[in-house]
């Protein structure tokens, strides 16, 4: 196992998520962890993970000096390598030159670290300090025309620091330099997979839970349904599962959810019809966040009422994934509030039950995997992402029933050609969006006045970045004239070309 200690940057869960890339446990741990635990735990290595500002910042989280002095091989990531290097005696001071995104650097690949890579190499830089002098017994081991020191190294001690992100997908090299510290430094062995995670998830629930009974709400989408069989596999018929018809679902789902969780999975369902109860509490309502908080509190009602029908409930279970943590909750350091995703944000402080999120660490295609593993069939698994929210921040403006029905069609025919054209799969994402502008149009010889729906489709690895898709120019044609023809009233569609950042997938 590798530790991971988290200095509050927004890389932390991808350090974690590169080592167990490589077939090793990366566990995450708060910067103050006792260097005893990790000891008892076993770990064979140690990760500083970037953090906010300065080292020399009022509250600025510190590095327990007996964690180097127990004889840990140690990487620190750019706050993780200026703490290390204060902590060690060295100094850290204001560049006067920050240094935000791409940048070269030239590396001694004579060093391990380095080993076998080439000499210049493109890195990714988010940093304001530097380290300005070394600790006693390290040396640089790497230089950018701001930073003398963008790495260094103790190797008898096996203590290392980087200035720049090795973890990012914008830092080529990075995964080699993470596999040298892992292998050849940590000596770390690649025995671990997303099974033994399953293994151990499963044990920790259930003795958690302990009798307890449990709910999940489920959707019929990837992350929801990993939970709920993760769930049923820790805690039995103490599981019930509940499906909610907010209104605001695909087309057809709400008849054929429930069924495949019965039939396939043998999940217990209670499916609840509560369109109306949804629309109402979006009547007039246009402003994002009040819908998703709106959206979220509603379901909530629903899970406490259901709890409550069912005697004693004690804990909720959810498929929150790490991306949803990170944009929803502001963070020690620099992740801001992009926006609240329903199941993170939008709990009430009054909630009941106790929260169980067995999947908050883990990235989507890591839940594809837990779930191949867990035995769900792979057309659930490759199903695209769907918000929490559901149509509801796809109809933008008011959310009323006659709009969700349109943008229901539109999205079925939308997904129906791309399916056909057999190119569903290299999609991360393809839906429709309802805009609340009218157009002026002409059908046959009549003037019309209708709906505009933007068609959005991009690729990603994780929804923390994305590309809008190059769908070819014949499918969107296709798929265009259908929605005209088949959709009464909409008379125009558009395709989105925005890639995140500085847009987010969603419209809202
Ligand atoms: P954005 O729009 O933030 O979306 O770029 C990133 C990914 O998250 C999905 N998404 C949500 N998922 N509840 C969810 O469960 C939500 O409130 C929510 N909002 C966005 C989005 O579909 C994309 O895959």
């Amino acid at each position: 196992m590798i530790a991971v200690l988290d200095f509050g940057s927004q890389y932390t869960q991808l350090i974690a998520r590169r080592i167990r890339q490589m077939g090793v446990l990366g566990e995450i741990f708060p910067c103050d962890v006792s260097p005893v635990r990790l000891k008892d735990k076993h770990a064979s290595g140690v990760i500083l993970s970037g953090g906010p500002a300065s080292v020399y910042a009022p509250g600025a989280p510190d590095l327990n000096p007996e964690l180097l002095d127990i004889g840990f091989p140690v990487l620190g990531i750019c706050y993780g390598m200026q703490i290390m290097a204060k902590t060690l005696g060295g100094v850290v001071k204001s560049s006067g030159q920050a240094e935000y995104g791409p940048a070269e650097v030239d590396l001694e690949t004579s060093e391990l670290l380095f080993r076998n890579l080439g000499r210049r190499q493109s890195v990714w830089m988010s940093h304001g300090d530097r380290v300005d002098a070394l600790p006693e017994g390290f040396t640089s081991i790497g230089f950018s025309s701001s930073s003398p020191v963008a790495a260094m190294a103790n190797a008898g001690r096996r203590w290392y620091g980087v200035q720049f992100h090795p973890e990012v997908s914008h830092t080529p090299a990075g995964m080699d330099i993470l596999r040298h510290f892992v292998f050849d430094i940590c000596g770390a062995e690649a025995d671990w997979d997303i099974g033994q995670f399953a293994d151990q998830v499963v044990q920790e629930i259930s003795s958690r839970v302990g009798d307890g009974k449990v709910i999940t709400a489920v959707s019929g989408g990837v992350d929801s349904t990993v939970t709920a069989v993760l769930m049923q596999r820790a805690v039995g018929d103490q599981l019930t599962c509940i499906f909610v018809d907010n209104g605001l679902l695909r087309e057809g789902e709400w008849e054929e959810v429930p069924a495949r969780y019965k039939e396939r999975m043998g999940l217990r369902v209670v499916a609840v019809d509560a369109r109306e109860r949804f629309l109402k509490a979006l009547e007039g309502v246009t402003d994002p966040e009040i819908k998703r908080k709106r959206i979220g509190r509603t379901f909530i009602e629903i899970f406490e009422e259901e709890a409550r029908r069912m005697g004693k409930v004690d804990f909720l279970a959810q498929g929150t994934l790490y991306p949803d943590v990170i944009e929803s909750i502001s963070q020690r350091g620099p992740s801001a509030t992009i926006k609240t995703h329903h199941n993170v944000g939008g709990l009430p402080e009054t909630m009941k039950l106790e929260l169980i999120e067995p999947l908050r660490e883990l990235f989507k295609d890591e839940v594809r995997e837990l779930g191949r593993v867990l035995g769900i069939d792979a057309e659930l698994l490759g199903r695209h992402p769907f918000p929490g929210p559901g149509l509801g921040i796809r109809v933008i403006g008011e959310v009323t029933g006659e709009r969700v029905r349109i943008l229901q069609r539109v999205d079925r025919i939308f997904l129906e050609q791309i399916r056909r054209a057999g190119i569903y799969d290299e999609i991360w994402q393809a839906f429709a969006v309802l805009l609340p502008v009218r157009a002026v149009g002409v059908m046959g010889d009549e003037r019309t006045y209708e709906e505009a729906v933007v068609l959005r489709a991009v690729t990603s690895e994780d929804a923390m970045t994305a590309d809008w898709s190059r769908i070819p120019e014949e499918i969107l044609a296709e798929v265009s004239s259908r929605i005209v023809n088949e959709v009464r009233g909409v008379n125009r569609v558009l395709y989105d070309l925005s890639s995140k950042p500085p847009a987010t997938i969603e419209w809202e």
